[in-house]
């Protein structure tokens, strides 16, 4: 694609989320990677070095509780140092200045609340947060390494990481609020996802079929690229803040 192409998609795109009154926008690694954390397939991917099913399961978890801090506390310790990038901060503003918006993301960084979005509906969850296993509170610990691996609650029970792993159900409140949005929105708008892990994935398709404009920004050619109208083949950090800049 020429970049007169790409001009003329980005216009395309740009005068559909201008006028659009009620926007969602999915996002997945991708859109941290120009922060410096790191995405889970393709070139460098965690799953790339990494086995899902011996770090991000409850088996896995019940088997090495250990092991799994380890990984989880050095992930915790990379995205601690990373900063939002441009794309986190368009969105921010965007929400900002826009009514009807809603930001869904798979991620578990925090970096779109540290860019100053304040609704976000996360589907994976949240590195930041614990879960006792024994009296079942949920809170925040940002201590980065944590001082003991595995951490325990005041209860004395095992604590766990607040994310969803794979194949426990995702949170039901965060789950429904974002299915609604994409069957209301009339532009949806998927930045850096391979959408290739459901329910998350079918968010953009569930959008397409009641009729939404399905925008996907990703340098990469993807499972959702074919059911999108406007594919915006380069980096978030580059093309959000000239999507979302229509003042
Ligand atoms: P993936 O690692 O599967 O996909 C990342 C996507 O980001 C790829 O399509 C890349 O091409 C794209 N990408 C890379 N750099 C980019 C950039 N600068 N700008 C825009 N896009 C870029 O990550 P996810 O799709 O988020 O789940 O993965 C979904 C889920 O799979 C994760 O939430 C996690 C993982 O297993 C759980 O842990 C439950």
């Amino acid at each position: 694609m020429t970049d007169t192409e790409q001009d003329i998609l980005i216009n395309a795109a740009r005068t559909s989320l201008a006028q659009a009154e009620r926007t969602a926008i999915l996002t997945g690694a991708g859109v941290s990677a120009e922060s410096g954390v790191p995405t889970f397939r393709g070139a460098g991917g965690l799953w790339r070095q990494y086995r899902p099913e011996d770090l991000a399961t409850p088996e896995a978890f019940a088997r090495d509780p250990k092991l799994v801090w380890e990984w989880y506390d050095w992930r915790r310790q990379r995205i601690a140092q990373a900063a939002p990038n441009p794309a986190h901060r368009a969105l921010a503003q965007w929400e900002s200045r826009k009514m009807g918006f809603t930001l869904i993301t798979q991620n578990v960084d925090g970096l779109h609340e540290r860019a100053g979005s304040l609704r976000v509906l996360k589907l994976h969850g949240d590195i930041w947060e614990v879960r006792c296993l024994r009296c079942g509170t949920t809170s925040r610990d940002e201590r980065v390494p944590l001082p003991v691996l595995p951490p325990h609650c005041t209860c004395g029970g095992l604590l766990r990481p607040g994310v969803v792993w794979f194949g426990e159900m995702l949170p039901e409140d965060a789950l429904q609020a974002a299915w609604r949005a994409a069957e209301r929105a009339q532009v949806f708008l998927v930045v850096g996802t391979s959408a290739l892990v459901y329910p998350a994935s079918e968010l953009p398709r569930v959008a397409r079929n009641q009729g939404a404009c399905v925008i996907e920004v990703n340098p990469a050619i993807t499972a959702l690229s074919s059911a999108a109208h406007i594919r915006l083949r380069g980096q978030a950090g580059a093309l959000l803040p000239r999507l979302l800049d229509f003042s």
